[in-house]
C-alpha cells in the first residue's frame, strides 16, 4: 500500500488520535451490541498502539443522531465490549471536544485508552467543519484513520482532522485496501463476480467497473427480477425496475462486448406474498406463475454457480441472493456463502449483508477477506476514490 501506516510514524508516548468505525448493528430491543466484528477488526491497530506505548484517544460514530445527543447512540457500551475484548480498562467520555475532553487526555498514561463521545452527536463533524476538525487535532499529536468503512464520507474526523496532524492508516485500513486494490489490479484469474442484492440502481457501477476485469459474472438477488425481464421472461409479481429495464439491456451487451458469460438463475423459489410462514415452490424461470414473487434462486442455480465459482482462482462476492432477512428465503444465499467458504480461491466478500450472512454463519476465518465496509467498499470496486483515504499521505 502506498499510504504511510502506524509502522512509519513514532507513537510512543504520543498522544494518538484514532478513528475506529465502531458503528455496530445494535438490538433494537435490548440495546445491545448483535455484532462485534468491527470492533474485533481494529484490535490489531489498538494492541500496536498499546504494545508502543501511546497515548489513546479513540473516536467513532454511532448510528445517524443527525448533531444531537440521542441516548441510545452514546458511545459507553462499545466502549465496554472493546473494554471487555482487549482485556483492559477504557474510559468512555460524555464529549469529544472541549476543555474538559482536554483535561482527560492530559491524563493519559501510556498504554491508557480514551474513548471520545459519539463524534456525530456535533454537526459539525458531518459538515466537515474545520474549527470542529482543529479542536479534534488539537488533543492530539499524530492521526491513525483505521476507519476504512466510514472512509467514503467527508467528515470532520474521516478527512478534515488529517489536514492538521500527521497522519497515517491503520492496520485495519491497510488490510481492506491491499485486499480491494489486489481485485482491481492484479486479481488471479480465472476471476467470477457474484453479485446480488434488490436493485440493479445500486450495482450497476461495480458491474460496469468490474466487466473489464473478470472472467464471469453470475446475478442473483431482487435485481436478477429485472435481467430476466430484460431477457423476455414473465416475472410474475417481482417487483421490476422498469426506468432499469434498458440498462440491464445495456449491460447484458457490454458484458458480450467483454465477453464475459453474465450468468443468471435458471430456476427460483417463488412466493405468492414476501412474508414468514408462505407457500413456496420451485420453478425453472420459464415457468413463473403470473402470481409468484420471486423471492430466492433455486437448488439448480445454487448448482449452476457453484460449478462456474469452482473453476475461478478469485471470487468477490457482493449482495444477497434471495430476499435474506426472511429465514425460508436464505437458503441460496446461505448455501453460495457455505460453498464459498470451501474453495481452493482467493475469496472476497464486499463488507454490507453479505458479510453480515458469513459472520453469522461463523465463516468469517474461511474466507479470505471479509470487509468491514458496506458502501465504502462498494464505492472502491465502482472505481472512485475514498475521501478517508486521499487525505492520508502516501509514503516518500
Ligand atoms: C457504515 O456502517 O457503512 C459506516 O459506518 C458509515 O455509516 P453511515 O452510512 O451512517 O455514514
Amino acid at each position: 500500500m502506498q499510504k504511510k501506516t502506524v509502522r512509519d510514524i513514532n507513537v510512543a508516548r504520543k498522544r494518538v488520535l484514532v478513528r475506529v468505525d465502531f458503528n455496530v448493528p445494535l438490538d433494537m430491543n435490548s440495546g445491545a451490541i448483535s455484532d462485534d466484528s468491527r470492533i474485533r477488526a481494529s484490535l490489531p491497530t489498538i494492541r500496536y498502539l498499546i504494545d508502543h506505548k501511546a497515548r489513546i484517544i479513540l473516536c467513532s460514530h454511532l448510528g445517524r443522531p443527525k448533531g444531537e445527543v440521542v441516548e441510545e447512540l452514546r458511545i459507553a457500551p462499545v466502549a465496554n465490549c472493546l473494554s471487555q475484548l482487549i482485556g483492559l480498562p477504557v474510559n468512555a467520555v460524555a464529549d469529544c471536544v472541549g476543555q474538559r475532553i482536554e483535561n482527560e487526555v492530559r491524563e493519559l498514561k501510556q498504554g491508557d485508552i480514551l474513548f471520545l463521545e459519539n463524534v456525530r452527536f456535533h454537526p459539525e463533524e458531518e459538515a466537515n467543519d474545520p474549527y470542529f476538525a482543529q479542536e479534534l487535532a488539537q488533543l492530539a499529536d499524530v492521526y491513525v484513520n483505521d476507519a476504512f468503512s466510514a472512509a467514503h464520507r467527508v467528515h470532520a474526523s474521516i478527512v478534515g482532522v488529517a489536514k492538521y496532524l500527521p497522519a497515517v492508516a491503520g492496520f485495519l485500513m491497510e488490510e481492506e485496501l491491499n485486499a480491494m486494490s489486489k481485485l482491481l489490479t492484479s486479481p488471479a484469474h480465472p476471476f467470477a463476480c457474484l453479485i446480488g442484492g434488490a436493485k440493479v440502481g445500486d450495482k450497476i457501477d461495480l458491474i460496469q467497473n468490474m466487466l473489464k476485469r473478470i472472467d464471469i459474472l453470475l446475478l442473483g438477488g431482487g435485481m436478477a427480477a429485472t435481467f430476466l425481464k430484460a431477457q423476455g421472461h414473465e416475472i410474475g409479481h417481482s417487483l421490476v425496475e422498469k426506468d432499469k429495464l434498458n440498462l440491464a439491456k445495456e449491460l447484458l451487451r457490454e458484458a458480450e462486448e467483454w465477453k464475459v458469460p453474465l450468468i443468471l438463475p435458471v430456476d427460483m423459489v417463488v412466493a405468492d406474498e414476501i412474508k414468514v410462514n408462505t407457500v413456496t415452490k420451485v420453478v425453472p424461470i420459464s415457468d413463473i406463475p403470473p402470481t409468484g414473487c420471486l423471492v430466492d434462486i433455486g437448488p439448480k442455480t445454487v448448482e449452476l454457480f457453484s460449478n462456474e465459482l469452482r473453476k475461478c482462482h478469485t471470487i468477490m462476492w457482493n449482495g444477497p441472493l434471495g430476499v435474506y432477512e426472511i429465514a425460508q428465503f436464505a437458503q441460496g444465499t446461505r448455501s453460495l456463502a457455505e460453498f464459498l467458504s470451501t474453495v481452493n480461491a482467493v475469496t472476497v466478500i464486499g463488507g454490507g449483508s453479505s458479510a453480515e450472512i458469513v459472520h453469522e454463519m461463523g465463516l468469517t476465518d474461511k474466507m479470505t477477506h471479509v470487509s468491514t465496509g458496506g458502501g465504502a467498499s462498494l464505492r472502491f470496486l465502482e472505481g472512485l476514490p475514498l475521501p478517508g483515504v486521499e487525505a492520508l499521505p502516501n509514503k516518500i
